[in-house]
């Protein structure tokens, strides 16, 4: 993945015009977020093939950023091979920035996180960075949240109960079977759910005993959303449904 031919191949098709695939518009959305990092600092990174590209990225100027602070154990080995340093959140507290990609994006720039399961520790280094910008294709772009499964993160023991209640709210979840979070917990993909009011439904499933996280980013959007399409990569801090892209 990434190296100097897909890079390529992007920066041609941008200019003439073409049509990008999928990998080609995460790897240009991720160069472009590059810019918002600045010399000296720690980098909040997130988790999943989109960060993978501005992991890539990174290490290109790696001598210019002080480390990272990573919201995986996936993120943290790329990084390290990489030879990138990786610092502990518990010892950082706050960064200036934080890039990661999401699952769904509306226009206010909430989001749906977690399809890589890394969503309670995406949440915890999203709320220690002053800036949250989020790096998407437009495929990722809805006017309403829910048509990606939601996942939560629960305590194994609670998964069935919190099943129940995730029915009981309309939902239809689904246990990632197999799948293990960082965290040691279980995962439950939650199918059928239209989220017309994303603060309010974040609220109700983060109240839900045994929850850990639900990969609802309402109440902590993205700042600034990095969207890369075939005309190009537009930078937005709100999109419109009648596209700015
Ligand atoms: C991981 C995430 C990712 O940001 C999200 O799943 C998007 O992944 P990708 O960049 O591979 O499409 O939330 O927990």
């Amino acid at each position: 993945m990434g190296g100097p031919v897909l890079f390529f191949a992007m920066a041609y098709k941008t200019v003439l015009g073409g049509k990008m695939n999928q990998d080609e518009k995460k790897a240009a959305a991720a160069s472009e977020s590059i810019r918002f990092v600045e010399t000296g600092t720690i980098v909040g990174v997130g988790t999943g093939s989109t960060v993978n590209f501005f992991i890539h990225a990174l290490a290109e100027i790696r001598d210019r950023i002080a480390g990272a602070v990573s919201s995986s154990e996936a993120s943290t080995k790329r990084l390290r091979d990489h030879e990138i340093p990786v610092f502990d959140l518990a010892e950082i507290g706050r960064m200036d920035v934080y890039v990661d990609g999401a699952d769904e994006a509306n226009p206010q720039l909430q989001l749906i996180k977690g399809g890589g399961g890394a969503l309670t520790r995406e949440k915890i280094v999203a709320a220690a960075a002053n800036k949250f910008v989020c790096i998407v294709d437009d495929t990722k772009l809805v006017p309403v949240l829910g048509t990606f499964p939601l996942p939560v993160e629960v305590i194994p023991m609670a998964r069935a109960l919190v099943s129940d209640q995730l029915v009981e709210m309309g939902g239809r979840p689904e246990w990632r079977d197999g799948f293990v979070t960082d965290n040691g917990n279980d995962i439950l993909d939650v199918h059928g759910l239209r989220i017309d009011d994303p603060l309010k439904m974040e609220t109700e499933i983060n109240q839900l005993a045994g929850v850990v996280t639900v990969g609802l980013f309402a109440r902590r959007p993205a700042d600034v959303l990095v969207i890369a399409s075939d005309s190009g990569v537009e930078t937005t801090e709100a999109w419109s449904v009648n596209p700015v892209i």
